[in-house]
């Protein structure tokens, strides 16, 4: 264990599932209340990571939207990224593609520039200091109307040049891809990639909505497809790349336990997993924290942690030579 423990640390990795709002630690959202004259429930860090004890994707969400109460100004939004930056610098991570919520924001008051100002500042300083390249990836709130989709697509229209793609995130059950499949539609025909988050608590016939309706590029959690075959070829011969999250899993009681996570099946059946954080503060770990648990918990080989760090370059919206770059990196540390 201690050479697969010193592999994953060593490995290049590219993150591909991140919320930053998700990677506000304790201390931090701390440090910003007293900033900014805002009143935490919560006395102590202690106190905040005690209260992270969840039975369902909802229960999370309720306190991820509280616990993003304290990002007022452009400069929270800085911090809060970079943080995390310099965080996964540590992991060996060389490349993200990160998730921001503005509608989140947005109905607290804070502008949209605001927001994207402060995370975009951040990501070019965090390449400039760590070397760790990135794409922004706008979500859409899909406990929200379609018409407050739009809404949010068109207030970003004239900073598309900031932005590589959309996807959708929060509460799933009961709001299915199909209830953005217009706005996806017009996301594409602006020039942006499609992800969405599908299969996480949702049924395999979510899945299939994001692939046929919504035409994603890349699948979100997707655990869900472990449970239906014939979607599985389906994902398999597209090509998709599955962005999984094993802590993420265990902690919002997705899979009852690490070693029922489907993330070791699906890699033995020939599927483009990667290993993701999700929201790393809530889940408890970052990027090397969940390849290590899902080893443990699933055996896998140096081999197939080697491959897991492969298909993150081979499933991030890099241009191919990037890609072929960082998997001779892979090439060079694994023989
Ligand atoms: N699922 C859905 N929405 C989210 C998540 C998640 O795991 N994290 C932040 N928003
Ligand atoms: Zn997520």
């Amino acid at each position: 264990m201690t050479d697969l423990t010193a592999l994953i640390a060593a490995l290049p990795k590219a993150e591909l599932h991140l919320h930053l709002e998700g990677s506000l630690e304790p201390e931090m959202m701390f440090a910003l209340a007293k900033r900014n004259g805002v009143k935490l429930k919560y006395g102590s860090v202690e106190e905040i990571r005690a209260a992270y004890d969840f039975s369902n994707l909802q229960d999370f969400l309720d306190l991820y939207y509280q616990g993003m109460g304290v990002l007022l100004t452009e400069a929270d939004f800085y911090d809060l990224t970079f943080a995390y930056l310099k965080r996964v610098h540590a992991d060996n991570v060389k490349h993200v593609e990160v998730f921001f919520d503005p509608q989140a924001h947005m109905e607290r008051g804070v502008s949209f520039e605001t927001v994207l100002n402060g995370v975009t500042s951040a990501l070019k300083d965090g390449e400039g200091e760590f070397g760790v390249t990135y794409k922004l990836i706008m979500c859409f709130l899909r406990h929200l109307s379609e018409e407050e989709a739009f809404e949010l697509l068109s207030i970003a229209e004239p900073h598309l040049s900031q932005i590589y793609g959309v996807g959708l995130d929060s509460s799933e059950l009961g709001h299915p891809p199909s209830k953005f499949q217009r706005v996806f539609a017009k996301a594409r025909e602006l020039g942006l990639k499609l992800v969405a988050h599908a299969g996480e608590e949702g049924p395999p016939e979510y899945v299939w909505e994001a692939l046929n309706l919504l035409n994603i590029d890349r699948i979100d959690h997707g655990n869900a497809s472990a449970l239906d075959d014939t979607l599985l070829a389906e994902i398999k011969s597209r090509e998709l790349t599955l962005t999984m999250c094993p802590l993420s899993n265990q902690r919002l009681c997705v899979t009852e336990d690490l070693t029922e996570n489907p993330l070791a099946r699906l890699l033995r059946a020939g599927v483009r997993v990667t290993v993701n954080s999700d929201d790393p503060s809530y889940f408890g770990g970052y990027i090397n924290d969940n390849y290590l648990a899902i080893t443990k918990a699933l055996n896998l080989s140096a081999d197939e942690i080697v491959e897991l760090a492969r298909n993150s370059f081979k499933g991030a919206f890099l241009p191919e030579a990037e890609k072929n770059a960082y998997l001779a990196e892979i090439d060079r540390i694994s023989v």
